[in-house]
């Protein structure tokens, strides 16, 4: 099947690499020439595991184009996905200027049938303004061609995403016509996924609004066990118990899962900040207070300050006025993404601390494995940051390490090293890596989240 994909981001570049994967004729349109000039010759503009083996062999087997030529990537495909950004405007709700400049270009240049598909995160409604924007062009342009509006949420997770779009957990489709247009418009979403579908049926079938909210609901709800498990924490901290114990205990009932109940340093990341700010502001809009959400983003925004908390509280200083006692420290962070095989650091918690920490006057030595070209780019002139090579050499004449993200290779840190490197002989594991009483037993300081104070 021809499929045109709009937005190579990380989205609609996994998913036109996957369908290409599995036989299909996408074209990626993009308009970034530059972007698509490297992408076709095989440089991913991001890093993805499993991703550029895959774009590379199907650019070979010429089932995977690139194209900014909005005019060719319309004729292109029966099936037109939109998966370009929704970023959060100044009040939190999503930016759908770039999803309705897509809706415009489709029904600018199609001169056959059409089915527009949103995959980009977006408010409930929007597929009836994708919709409304596209007639409008085409009465604009006097012609009458049948097209359909449907809404088809992506979710993938960065450092999982080839995996996850190869082997979905269920594949949503809203579609919301009646009668011939609507099996029309199933039978060919069925086609395009059967390949994904070989074991067991995945798609279910829904109309466009719930579909849209499937997609909020699902990143809410996850987000929602993250802020309760750092509440948790917080709460175990305080009354002397060990939230890794904690999360074992619920864990174990499967009606809770041990899945995304691992506290930390709180999430970051493209898509949760984003999504339970949206949801919130949709819900205002619609005159309703969404309690539980703003709880979650409260507690999150809390989560991101307490790496410098427990920094400050080793320290003997107070976080809101920390005076010169941080000042002239140097902190090794090991993580800057913010999470593991990722690259990206949109809202990652080292950010928040970075810059807490540069504001109380202390040096940052940091080393990621993936993400240092993007610190470097967002980073790149602030006095007090040195970008390292190894996290050995991260170590190197500091005073305390930081653990906020928790890439496997921080596992099994050289703790005698760390020992002799490390002025202060202390660690803070915004990610609960460490068993403190190992950590404690080399005698270095330990301090993890919901575990207690250091020792
Ligand atoms: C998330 C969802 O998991 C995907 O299903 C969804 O498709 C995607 O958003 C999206 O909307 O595009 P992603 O943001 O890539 O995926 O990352 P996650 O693995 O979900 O992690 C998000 C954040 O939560 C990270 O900062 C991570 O460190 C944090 N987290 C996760 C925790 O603090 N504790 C946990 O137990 C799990």
């Amino acid at each position: 099947m021809k499929v045109t994909i709009f937005g190579t981001g990380y989205v609609g570049l996994v998913t036109g690499a996957c369908l290409a994967e599995v036989g299909h004729q996408v074209m990626c349109m993009d308009v970034d020439t530059h972007k698509i000039d490297r992408l076709k010759d095989g440089i991913i503009p991001i890093y993805e595991p499993g991703l550029e083996p895959i774009v590379k062999a199907n650019i070979d087997s010429g089932n995977l184009l690139f194209t900014s030529n909005a005019e060719e990537a319309v004729s292109h495909g029966q099936v037109q996905f939109i998966a370009v950004g929704t970023p959060p405007d100044e009040d939190g709700s999503a930016d759908l200027q770039y999803v309705l400049a897509v809706a415009e270009s489709i029904a600018t240049y199609m001169s056959d049938e059409k089915i527009i598909v949103n995959k980009s995160t977006v408010p409930v409604g929007t597929a009836d303004k994708v919709r409304a924007k596209a007639q409008s062009k085409l009465d604009e342009r006097r012609v009458h061609l049948p097209f359909s509006v449907i809404s088809n949420p992506e979710f993938l997770k960065e450092g999982a995403a080839v995996n996850d779009c190869m082997r979905p957990d269920r594949i949503v489709v809203g579609i919301d016509r009646e009668g011939e247009t609507r099996g029309k418009v199933e039978a060919t979403m069925r086609e395009l996924y059967a390949p994904f579908c070989r074991n067991h049926e995945k798609i279910i079938f829904m109309d466009v609004r719930s579909a849209e909210l499937t997609k909020y609901a699902a990143n809410c709800m996850l987000a929602t066990k993250i802020s309760f498990m750092n509440e948790m924490a917080n709460i175990a901290e305080r009354v002397g118990a060990d939230i890794e114990q904690v999360r074992q205990g619920i864990g174990s009932d499967p009606r809770i899962g041990y899945q995304f109940i691992y506290p930390g340093c709180g999430y970051g990341g493209s898509c949760f900040p984003k999504d339970v700010k949206a949801l919130i502001s949709t819900s205002k809009q619609l005159g309703y207070k969404a309690e539980i959400l703003e709880s979650v983003e409260n507690v999150n925004d809390r989560q991101k300050h307490k790496l410098f908390e427990m920094i400050c509280q080793h320290y003997g200083c107070d976080p809101k006025n920390p005076g010169d006692t941080l000042r002239g420290k140097v902190f090794t962070l090991w993580g800057l993404a913010f999470k593991p095989k990722t690259d990206d650091m949109r809202e990652a918690p080292s950010r928040t601390l970075m810059e807490q920490l540069w504001a109380a006057g202390a040096k940052v030595q940091a080393y990621d494995p993936e993400a240092m070209d993007e610190c470097e780019r967002i980073y790149g002139n602030q006095d007090g940051l040195h970008l390292m090579g190894t996290p050995a050499s991260a170590l190197h004449n500091a005073d305390a390490l930081v653990i906020v993200t928790e890439w496997q290779s921080f596992r099994a840190p050289d703790f005698n090293l760390i020992k002799e490197q490390v002025a202060d002989q202390v660690i803070f594991d915004g990610r609960n890596m460490h068993e403190p009483s190992q950590v404690m037993d080399k005698g270095i300081g330990y301090y993890g989240i919901g575990r207690g104070k250091a020792i």
